[in-house]
């Protein structure tokens, strides 16, 4: 039997420290700020932090100009130049393309057959995130980047001191890493180039390029951190989605019927997992908080996942409840996306996405959940580690 709720050990762990110590934790090189009012802090004092020390484990698939590594001017310039592509309405014309993704993964499925609904949508979601921002040509070879990222994904996903050694040795995993890393490129440079030239029409690409406003290895940068970024995460949220509709009695049938409710089915399940366990800042200078002192230097992590376990903030908090979303929570306590200037400027694609694609799985007679063990990974994109298993309806 499955359980109704799936809990993460090593994340409960720091709930479990949380509890007993309050919400500055330190433990090894990191010092955890912990609770609704750590996030408030964090969230609101961005000048007492720093990303870019705080993501250098990511630069290896992301870049050094990447978002996600980018403080001050030049972070708010490359957020101008990437935020229009990611503009509610912009997403809104992405839908047929989200939907059409879904209809074509959800309908090659024989009926009993058993899949993997989380490599399928995580097939799925990458495809339709660069067809929606790259346009169709670049969505072709979605396969491509597919292979060849996961590589990258798989020598980030180590202890960032073992990429390190990786490095330093040039072992095999670090330059089968680099080699992918080098076929990514030339395809992003191509396309790149090709858009400066005029030859490839409207999408993102041509406002990354517009203006000369960002150089070559900005505009790739970005382009990876989307393709990158937009489908790690949102396929872990798609897969406990599909957990949720499936697990617990009522939910699928609601959900099939209203719209408003599979909104709140979409939230509680980001609540319950946020495929971003924890996020990641070094401290610029020092400061206190809540009666201790953090000194410069310092490599800070804060958690969605802790503060949306916590009964003071969410009652009875490990039970499903999509109803419980008729009253909205603050921003500090509901943080699925982060928050502050370096907030997800990906947050209304993601749950466009999920949205429509789990619509797309709604209107497909129910499957079966198949008996398996749940085993969450990753702490920037908590997913299943064996996937989820289903099966088809026959
Ligand atoms: C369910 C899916 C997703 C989750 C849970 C998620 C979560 C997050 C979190 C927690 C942050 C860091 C915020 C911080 O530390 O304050 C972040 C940043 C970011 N995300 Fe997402 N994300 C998701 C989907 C996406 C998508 C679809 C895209 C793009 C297509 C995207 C692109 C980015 C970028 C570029 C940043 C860096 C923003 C900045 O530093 O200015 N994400 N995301």
């Amino acid at each position: 039997m499955i359980p109704d709720v799936v809990r993460y050990r090593q994340a409960d762990l720091l709930a479990a420290l949380h509890r007993r110590f309050g919400p500055v934790v330190r433990m090894g090189p990191y010092t955890y700020l912990l609770g609704p009012e750590a996030n408030r802090f964090v969230f609101a004092h961005s000048e007492l932090f720093e990303v870019e020390r705080a993501f250098q484990s990511l630069v290896p698939v992301d870049g050094p100009t990447s978002l996600i590594v980018s403080d001050g001017e030049d972070h708010k310039r490359r957020r101008r130049f990437v935020q229009p592509a990611l503009a509610h309405r912009q997403i809104a014309s992405y839908v047929p393309v989200m939907r059409a993704n879904a209809e074509a993964t959800v309908g090659a499925w024989r009926p009993g057959e058993t899949v993997d609904a989380y490599q399928e949508f995580r097939r799925a979601i990458r495809r339709s995130t660069i067809h929606a921002l790259f346009g169709e040509e670049l969505a072709q070879e979605a396969d491509f980047f597919g292979a060849h990222l996961q590589v990258l994904i798989n020598l980030i996903d180590r202890n960032p001191a073992v990429v390190t050694l990786l490095r330093t040795m040039r072992a095999p995993a670090w330059r089968n890493a680099m080699r992918a890393r080098r076929a990514v490129d030339a395809r992003v440079y191509r396309a790149i180039e090709e858009t400066r030239q005029g030859k490839t029409a409207g999408d993102v690409l041509t406002s990354l390029v517009e203006g000369d406003g960002l150089s070559d290895l900005e505009v790739r940068d970005q382009i990876v951190t989307l393709i990158a970024a937009g489908y790690e995460t949102t396929s872990g949220a798609m897969a406990w989605a599909v957990f949720n509709l499936l697990r617990h009695n009522g939910v699928w049938e609601r959900a099939r019927e209203d719209d408003d409710y599979l909104a709140n089915v979409v939230n509680e399940t980001l609540r319950l997992y946020p495929p971003a366990v924890v996020s990641a800042r070094v401290a610029t200078q020092e400061f206190e908080f809540a009666g201790k002192k953090i000194k410069q230097g310092t490599f800070l992590l804060y958690s969605p996942y802790v503060t949306h376990r916590l009964a003071e903030v969410f009652p009875d908090p490990l039970r499903f409840d999509p109803d419980r979303w008729e009253a909205k929570p603050a921003p500090h306590e509901f943080l699925p996306f982060g928050g502050g200037p370096h907030r997800c400027i990906g947050a209304g694609l993601a749950t466009t996405v999920l949205t429509v694609m789990l619509k797309v799985l709604l209107q497909k007679p129910k499957p079966e959940l198949l008996p398996q063990r749940l085993t969450p990974t990753g702490l920037a994109a908590m997913r299943p580690k064996n996937g989820l298993r289903i099966r088809a309806a026959g």
